[in-house]
């Protein structure tokens, strides 16, 4: 088991989730387990998934393993899953909850987030209604949004008196949505960093490189802890234990002011924003 402290980031619900966390899009099978048991063994705590990721059994079966060999308990661990746009609506967010907690072979989530706005569908406000009344019922302990922008936790906000603990959106060196950060701090809302090592792109720049020999790490590690920096939470995938155990440290990494700034220069330059799709367009009228 991990010798290290977890360091948690509180919400506006007064809970507490670890400011690591272990994304796992596109990790399935034996790769699964093997990762989501090492992980767990390095001290991770917290795990991301999604029913797009077609994955939740998989971690599932993997937590239901750990709990069962005594690595962990439930309530030491947090888990979040996420409701796909086909089951935005009333009526149609209890199913895919039920689902996911089912595959996942839990009885509660710690957090359920909206995965995407989806802005033309039209629906988010009713999804988010939905999700509050399955947190009523005690089966879900906060709740949250991913890829949802200004304009949309405003009308969230107004229209159902509930600020989402969290908002999970697309970020990296160059791309730290700066504006949307300060929305979210002015409403006490956590911004958590998806593909925080920008998939792997960022970690060749030479600037982090800098970074990383200044303070002894890696590239990985001056990534996440510029980003732990700013009080985001990450949830940077692997598969490797070499790259678990150098991520999850990185929650130990101090950089300095003048880090800081030289990673700040990124921001917007040729190359470095944003790598994924848009929120306000995607995906579009599906
Ligand atoms: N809400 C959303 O719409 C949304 C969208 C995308 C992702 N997400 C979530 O965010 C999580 C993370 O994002 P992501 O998987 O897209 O990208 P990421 O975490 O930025 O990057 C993962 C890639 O980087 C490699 N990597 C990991 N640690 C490394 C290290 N220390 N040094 C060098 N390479 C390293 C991994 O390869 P190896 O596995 O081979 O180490 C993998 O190819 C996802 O798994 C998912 O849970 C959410």
């Amino acid at each position: 088991m991990g010798d290290m402290s977890v360091p948690q980031t509180t919400f506006n619900d007064d809970r507490e989730m670890p400011l690591v966390g272990l994304g796992t899009y596109k990790l399935h099978g034996e790769e699964l387990n093997r990762a989501v048991r090492e992980a767990i063994e390095l001290g991770y705590r917290h795990f991301d998934t999604a029913t797009l990721y077609e994955n939740e059994a998989e971690l599932g079966q993997a937590l239901a393993d750990a709990l069962k060999a005594g690595d962990v308990t439930r309530d030491e661990l947090f888990i979040t899953s996420k409701v796909w746009h086909d089951h935005h609506g009333k009526g149609k967010v209890d199913h895919a909850f039920h689902d996911s907690l089912e595959k996942l072979q839990l009885d509660y989530l710690d957090l359920y987030l909206i995965h995407w706005p989806w802005p033309q569908g039209g629906l988010y406000v009713e999804t988010f209604e939905e999700i509050a009344r399955l947190q009523g019922m005690g089966q879900i302990a906060s709740i949250g949004v991913a890829n949802f922008y200004e304009d949309t936790l405003q009308e969230l906000i107004a229209k159902t008196g509930i600020v989402p603990v969290l908002n999970q959106v697309e970020l990296h060196p160059g791309f730290t949505q700066p504006e949307l950060r300060e929305f979210h701090a002015s409403q006490g809302i956590v911004t958590e960093a998806w593909s925080p090592l920008a998939r792997g792109v960022i970690l060749s720049n030479p600037q982090v490189d800098q970074v990383a020999q200044r303070h002894d790490i890696t590239a990985g590690q001056a990534v996440l802890a510029y980003l732990m920096a700013k009080g985001i939470s990450v949830i940077p995938k692997s598969s490797r234990r070499e790259r678990l155990a150098e991520n999850f440290a990185a929650a130990e990494v101090e950089l300095d002011a003048a880090d800081i700034e030289s990673l700040d220069a990124l921001e917007d330059q040729k190359g470095f924003g944003r790598m994924f799709q848009d929120p306000r367009e995607f995906p579009g009228n599906a």
